[in-house]
């Protein structure tokens, strides 16, 4: 029996956040340049989605590119930024095909100009689809959405749109980019690194930490179903005590 048929379907996670790393390293493995981890990521963006999709997971949000990211040599940026533009325009008729709906999170005005605008244009084309909602992190680091949630909450307190009184985890919480999303379930990261690097800090206070030593370009959808069934073995008991929650 295989992962996807031991899945139970009324138990899923809403929302599945991946931390896509080890292309470097695949690559380096292969004896190519890092680029080369990063064009075969792509495969595994597109089986893993098709997989969500499939299973009837909602929400799959992917770290594509963090703000620290910014800082790795010129040329390798450069070349995930054209990798971004040409994948972006490749897959939007598969999106419209599959109703998945493409959505971004970080700095995206930092983004090259052409990348920006293949990223909102895709996003507008998809913008009315009801499937999948597929979030590409781009340019983000979660310290920096936090901190630019609260500005925009003391604006709104400046400006007397809201009392200080009124700002609670739900308020706070619509300010961060993911307001309009459930947090995320599922935290799966590739590559036996066992870090979270600035990634869905406040959305992942309670999530299941899932890590694999497969590399990204290696990972497939039967992988997201084995780690959404080792999800399905957990007990999520938020603070309680076991018998509380059974
Ligand atoms: C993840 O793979 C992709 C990005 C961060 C853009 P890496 O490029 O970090 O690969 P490793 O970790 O060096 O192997
Ligand atoms: C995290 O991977 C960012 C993305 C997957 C886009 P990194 O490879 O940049 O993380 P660190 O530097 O190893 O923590
Ligand atoms: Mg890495």
């Amino acid at each position: 029996m295989d992962y996807l048929d031991q899945i139970n379907l009324s138990k899923l996670p809403q929302h599945v956040a991946i931390i896509m790393d080890g292309n470097g390293r695949w690559a380096k493995g292969k004896g190519k340049l890092r680029i080369f981890g990063h064009h075969n990521g792509v495969t595994s963006v597109r089986d893993v989605v098709e997989g969500a999709d499939k299973l009837g997971i909602k929400y799959i949000t992917l770290y594509t590119f963090s703000s620290e990211n910014w800082n790795r040599p010129k040329l390798e940026v450069m070349a995930i930024m054209e990798l971004m533009v040409s994948t972006i325009h490749k897959e939007v008729p598969g999106f419209m095909k599959n109703n998945i709906k493409l959505n971004a999170i970080g700095d995206l005005d930092m983004l090259p100009e052409k990348c920006y605008n293949e990223l909102q244009n895709a996003i507008e084309t998809t913008a009315g689809n009801t499937g999948v909602v597929l979030t590409l992190a781009l340019s983000y680091s979660s310290r920096r959405e936090i901190v630019r949630a609260a500005k925009n909450i003391a604006i709104k307190v400046k400006s007397g749109e809201l009392d200080i009184d009124d700002i609670n985890e739900d308020v706070f919480e619509q300010n961060l980019f993911t307001g309009d999303m459930p947090n995320p379930e599922l935290l799966i990261r590739t590559s036996g690194e066992y870090r979270i690097s600035n990634y869905l800090l406040w959305q992942i206070a309670y999530a299941e930490l899932y890590f694999t030593t497969k590399l990204w370009p290696d990972f497939r959808k039967e992988d997201l179903y084995e780690a959404v069934l080792d999800f399905q073995k957990r007990e999520r008991r938020f603070g309680m005590t076991s018998e509380q929650v059974n």
